[in-house]
């Protein structure tokens, strides 16, 4: 359980118009965000975007209606940051998948609104004794995102102490759909994947991505922009990269979903994870001093 100062964050950082915070699910304090452009949640817990509905349209991002809303449990659904490691810890599968920023509270630093019209917020984290006992860097994250017509989201990483740094990550990015066994992901076309579920085999991907299983791939050296086409819900979702050499597609199907506590058992059917990532591969390499920015665009059209 977090301790909030509600009064404090509303007095410091509202700003009418745009954002205001809450206690939400859990005791876990929220930024809501309401602008003339769309609205969106996100939770301190993890710098982690729940919602996003840009006006007119239906929500972008899926969120499970299990989710366990508890410090140091990460949300399943909207965003979750990975970072500083994507999936298991590459030496020790007993440190938290997919690194420890998506289970940590973050601070706000900042918020604004833009000329366009647009809402700005930005969260801080930084290393502690708790993280340097996972991962003994020090470094500063800084969380932007941006809600207008489209999401922005990037991840800043700086690395704040004296020798370089070897990180992966993800926005780990939940898209809501009306039946994955109906859209089609493009733009991995002429892609080499590795398959997590066949022994990490690499793959060509010949054809536009279609789900009809259990589904854990990353597609790696790639740039591209990817999009969801969604003939159920009539609309095609864009996400543009960049810091990104890899992208994730992950659906967990059935037998998986039922062994996941936060995950409704038919709930597979109604989303898609296409990540922002940079796996395997395409790890990065943060000088000391230096700096790396992971960001993801997402629009609807
Ligand atoms: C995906 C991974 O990115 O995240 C999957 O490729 C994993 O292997 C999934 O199952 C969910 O991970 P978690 O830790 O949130 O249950």
């Amino acid at each position: 359980m977090y301790t909030v100062d509600l009064d404090g964050l509303n007095a410091q950082f509202a700003v009418a118009g745009h954002v205001s915070f809450r206690v939400g699910y859990g005791g876990l304090p929220v930024a809501d965000i309401a602008n003339i452009h769309a609205t969106a949640t996100i939770s301190l817990h993890g710098a982690h975007v729940t919602a996003f509905q840009p006006h007119g349209q239906d929500p972008v991002l899926w969120l499970s209606d299990y989710c366990c809303w508890e410090a140091g449990k990460a949300i399943r659904g909207g965003i979750p940051v990975c970072w500083p490691w994507f999936a298991a810890h590459p030496a020790d599968s007993g440190k938290p998948a997919h690194g420890f920023v998506r289970t940590a509270m973050w601070k706000v630093m900042a918020t604004e609104a833009l000329a366009n019209g647009a809402t700005q917020i930005t969260f801080g984290f930084t290393e502690s004794e708790a993280t340097l006992a996972l991962w003994p860097y020090a470094f500063r994250l800084e969380m932007v995102v941006t809600v207008g017509a489209v999401l922005q989201v990037e991840l800043v990483a700086h690395n704040t102490g004296n020798k370089e740094f070897i990180c992966g990550g993800a926005l780990h990015s939940y898209f809501r759909v009306n039946d994955v066994t109906e859209i089609a992901v493009r733009g991995l076309e002429g892609c080499t994947y590795i398959d997590s579920l066949d022994l990490s085999h690499r793959k060509l991907q010949e054809e536009p991505v279609t789900i009809s299983s259990e589904t854990d791939r990353i597609y790696v050296d790639t740039t591209a922009d990817c999009t969801i086409d969604d003939p159920g819900m009539g609309r095609r979702i864009r996400i543009v990269r960049k810091g990104s050499r890899s992208v994730v597609v992950w659906n967990p199907w059935k037998d998986k979903a039922a062994r996941m506590e936060d995950f409704g058992d038919q709930e597979y059917l109604g989303m898609i994870c296409v990540e922002t990532a940079n796996a395997a591969d395409d790890v990065v390499m943060v000088p000391s001093m230096g700096e790396h920015r992971l960001q993801t665009v997402i629009s609807v059209e």
